[in-house]
């Protein structure tokens, strides 16, 4: 029988509400380090003190993993064997002094044999450390959790030759050689009092580019960009990137930088995106490297946005951090609501508001319903790794987004002033952040506070009855909010609904009628679970523009008929709502051909393409725009909306259909924006540039879908005439749709120019790894015997392995199962090295359940087989559990 309190692993199940601090804190840390390959010493003195907050007696417990201990003294006093104990999880002293002491540890670290890349370890020769959530306890002794803070003081020394550049975090102090030998050392202090997990150390023999920046009261800050020897080049564009993150914050958010040094390091091994180590965040360095020959458009943008994203975390994050695990969205949902905020200023609102939903829609929704949905701040949990989910990011950075929506910008903006204010140099909660909205707004938040910890998408139906006779128009709204586990019934949350209503023209008609309730800001707040809003005084039929920029994160249910959502598409002043309108009726028609009905030939249908011939080659709209417009919903968008019993070769197939209809029946509208939008200029990644490529691309990607030996010259040709990467990847992604010798022949291309180029293979391997045809999961098990192909490398893996499992579902969900062999098989032999990734690949089964049965029933049995297998690390057996659970 299983213990209510243990897993099957024997590790804890953590709770937020056993919460209690810390028994000693540690004021300040003081760490030598000497970088050795294979043996690297960390010794360490902590200046302690056991926390007022606690009983007197209670023993000093400190975390470590991996560790081989040297020495251990206690104010000065080597410790005899009797007075700790030592587990594989820490270190405990059960007498201490009831005063401030010190402790002094000495262990030995292995960074080379460190493939799980969390501690110290070593990527492609470069030390580099990884300490969120749980790494610096791999590193030294330490109580490593956020609410532990202290001030840093690190002395790195390795050999010259080894790593001739050494950094840390905060300010160097000094750095020099040590006498008579082949060593030098650098020490680094950081006057910021930081968490553990902010930590970070870094050497090795970089280049790098370096600029400066002053802040707004003056203080000159150096800034370097450390990356690969012969890339620095490819570091320019996240540089200039770094400069404009730190202007916006000083002038959006009032925030400066506080250190005299910003340092970027790009790794090649890293488990995710990056890292906001103070004074010197690590990357992976795919979002840093960028250039016109290895990075597409989209590649330019996420360098951007990830850039943007770490810096903002060093005022929220770093400067206030995170009282305990369960707290991750107050820095990581906040700092991607700023991220995103930061991306609509530099590129177009409308076009990143539709990218965000996209990815919410495809990621966090997908994941809020099935076994793995959890609260933006979960209650529990057995490995934190597993909850730097889509859940806490994205909807997390949502959350804050209706906040801002229910207060208006004034009361948030002091809200945030008051955060930035109150917690500064703290480790904070949820129940802080909102305190200050409160007090900010006059505003109880109780209510609101529910978006923390109900899980599920809010569903919300809106039926509209309109008499055009009288001039009333009535919208009856009403949500639920489905089922999660653990969570079986749930209360009615309050959610802002931005509305307008759309004339014949296309005129905002609020203006011209009267509304009961009134609309706050054109808002209407649905607090309970079912409310009506009744307008008056229409003088002709107008259509509500409902959700205006996804106001909520629900799903809404209307009954407006395909009429109405093209009027909105045709006019509605809101470009999101003219977007979703526009999708809206491509799904509709997508769902009734799934279903078996032929919309071929239907008006629905004749009157979407006319729709969007008509957006299509708007000129006046902006060409991003008009990109996603003529981006069809794929085969994750449309097994959404199906839910239940999925066929995914029926979702295929309609995905299929729909793109071939689009692509000859607009054909002449393609071709002529095709033409239209070829440039001349030399590459520029700039948002404008970039919005003209985005829509030839995208009207390529239809032009293709009508196959035959014209698409495949088109293709052929396109990829042959690119003068950059979009463009190159446009052509081979349109290629291996097509399949054929032609794209035999731009795969050996391809390999041949970047064969050597680590980041820029990793395409290779995608692009084949996604083509939907019956061979790819024969082509991906050959390519996992390539020479180039490692399973030490996270971007590699995910680069091949990742993407056949979450971007080819077709292939994925084979009717006889061999995908999620292959899948289970690959999460089981990567799991003894990276237990991180392998849990991350393993949560591409996080929809089983939605599939028709005899997928179903194949999914289970590998998930089952993956669930019974003996030494699973925590990480996969916590993912297999509640996916099976
Ligand atoms: N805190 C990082 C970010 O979102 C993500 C991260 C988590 C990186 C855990 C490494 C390990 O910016
Ligand atoms: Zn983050």
């Amino acid at each position: 029988m299983k213990d209510e309190k243990m897993t099957t692993d024997g590790a804890p199940r953590i709770r937020l509400s056993d919460y209690r601090p810390p028994n000693h804190l540690v004021d300040a840390v003081e760490l030598d380090i000497r970088l050795e390959p294979e043996r690297t010493q960390v010794r360490s003195r902590l200046s302690l003190r056991p926390n007022p907050e606690r009983p007197g007696d209670a023993p000093l417990v400190l975390d470590g993993e991996d560790l081989e201990i040297l020495a251990i003294m206690l104010d000065g006093i080597p410790l005899a064997r009797s007075e700790f104990v030592v587990s594989d999880r820490g270190l405990t002293i059960a007498a201490v002094p009831d005063r401030p002491f010190t402790l002094e540890t000495t262990v030995l670290i292995d960074p080379s044999a460190n493939t799980r890349l969390m501690g110290l370890y070593r990527s492609n020769g470069v030390y580099c450390t990884q300490c969120e959530a749980e790494g610096f306890r791999r590193i030294t002794f330490f109580p490593d959790r956020p609410d532990v803070l202290s001030v840093y003081t690190t002395r790195i020394e390795a050999r010259k030759s080894d790593a001739p550049v050494l950094l840390g975090n905060g300010n160097r102090s000094s750095a020099g050689d040590v006498p008579g030998t082949d060593r030098h050392f650098a020490i680094w202090h950081d006057p910021f009092p930081k968490p553990s997990y902010l930590f970070a150390l870094v050497g090795g023999d970089l280049g790098r580019i370096v600029d400066g920046f002053t802040t707004q009261s003056g203080r000159q800050v150096r800034l370097g960009i450390y990356v690969e020897k012969g890339k620095e080049d490819r570091a320019r564009y996240a540089m200039d990137a770094l400069k404009r993150s730190m202007r916006w914050d000083e002038e959006v958010f009032g925030r400066e930088y506080d250190l005299d040094v910003f340092n970027i390091v790009a790794v090649s091994d890293f488990n995710m995106g990056a890292m906001e180590n103070k004074g010197l965040n690590i990357f992976n360095d795919r979002y840093v490297l960028a250039s016109a020959e290895t990075a597409t458009d989209h590649d330019f943008a996420s360098v951007e946005a990830v850039i943007a994203h770490e810096y903002f975390h060093n005022w929220t994050g770093n400067r206030i951090t995170c009282r305990d695990w369960f707290q991750l969205c107050l820095k990581e949902g906040l700092t991607v609501f700023r991220d995103q905020e930061f991306t609509s200023d530099m590129r177009s609102r409308a076009v990143k508001r539709i990218q965000d939903v996209r990815l919410l829609r495809s990621h966090q929704f997908v994941e809020d319903s099935g076994p793995l949905a959890h609260p933006v701040r979960p209650e529990t949990y057995r490995e934190i790794n597993n909850f730097y989910t889509a859940t806490v990011y994205e909807k997390g950075a949502e959350v804050i987004r209706m906040l801002k929506a229910l207060l208006g910008p004034d009361a948030f903006a002091r809200g945030m002033n008051l955060y930035f204010k109150e917690h500064d140099g703290r480790a904070a909660t949820v129940e802080d952040f909102l305190a200050c909205f409160e007090k900010a707004s006059r505003r109880d938040l109780t209510q609101f506070k529910l978006w923390y910890s109900q899980a599920g998408t809010p569903e919300l139906a809106a039926s509209v009855d309109q008499r055009a006779a009288e001039g009333t128009l009535e919208i009856t709204f009403e949500q639920s909010v489905p089922a999660t586990p653990g969570q079986p019934k749930k209360e009615p949350m309050v959610l802002p609904i931005a509305m307008g209503l759309v004339g014949e023209d296309g005129r905002d008609m609020l203006p011209e009628v009267k509304c009961e309730p009134a609309l706050k800001n054109g808002v209407f707040e649905l607090d309970r679970q079912r409310a009506t809003i009744r307008f008056s005084g229409l003088k002709e039929r107008a259509v509500p523009s409902l959700l205006r920029g996804f106001s909520a994160p629900v799903r809404l249910v209307s009954n407006l008929g395909s009429d109405d959502m093209l009027r909105l598409g045709a006019l509605d002043s809101d470009p999101f709502n003219r977007w979703q309108a526009l999708h809206a009726v491509m799904m509709k028609v997508l769902l009734d051909h799934q279903s078996g009905r032929s919309p071929e030939g239907s008006p629905t249908t004749a009157d979407l393409v006319a729709a969007l011939a008509q957006v299509g080659a708007d000129e006046a709209l902006d060409p991003a725009f008009r990109a996603l417009v003529l981006s069809p919903p794929g085969d994750t968008d449309l097994t959404r909306e199906v839910g239940h019993d999925v066929d995914p070769d029926a979702v295929h197939h309609a995905v299929e259909w729909l793109r071939e209809l689009l692509g000859r029946q607009l054909g002449s509208t393609l071709e002529d924006i095709y033409r239209r939008h070829a440039s001349n200029e030399p590459y520029s990644p700039d948002a404008t540039s970039a919005a003209h490529r985005a829509l030839r691309n995208a009207v390529l990607s239809l032009l293709v879908a009508t196959g035959g030996d014209d698409a495949t010259s088109l293709a052929g040709e396109h990829y042959r005439r690119a003068d950059n990467m979009t463009d190159r990847m446009a052509g081979l992604l349109a290629l291996s749709r097509l399949r054929g010798p032609v794209l035999d022949e731009a795969l050996e291309d391809f390999y041949g120019r970047f064969r050597d180029d680590t980041l820029v293979l990793d395409k290779w391997f995608t692009v084949q790894a996604i083509a939907p045809d019956e061979d790819a999961l024969d082509r991906v098990e050959r390519l996992t015997g390539h020479p180039r192909f490692a399973m030490s490398n996270p971007n590699r893996v995910r680069a091949l392995v990742g993407a056949f499992a979450s971007g080819n579902p077709v292939q994925f969900n084979r009717k006889d199962g061999r995908g999620y062999a292959f899948l289970a098989d690959h999460v089981l032999k990567l799991d003894r090295q990276n237990p991180q990734l392998a849990a991350r690949l393993l949560s591409s089964f996080r929809s089983w359940r939605v599939l028709e049965p005899q997928r179903r029933e194949l999914a289970r049995r590998e998930l089952e087989r993956v669930a019974g297998m003996d030494g699973l690390s925590r990480d996969v057996a916590d993912i297999a559990e509640r996916s099976l659970g």
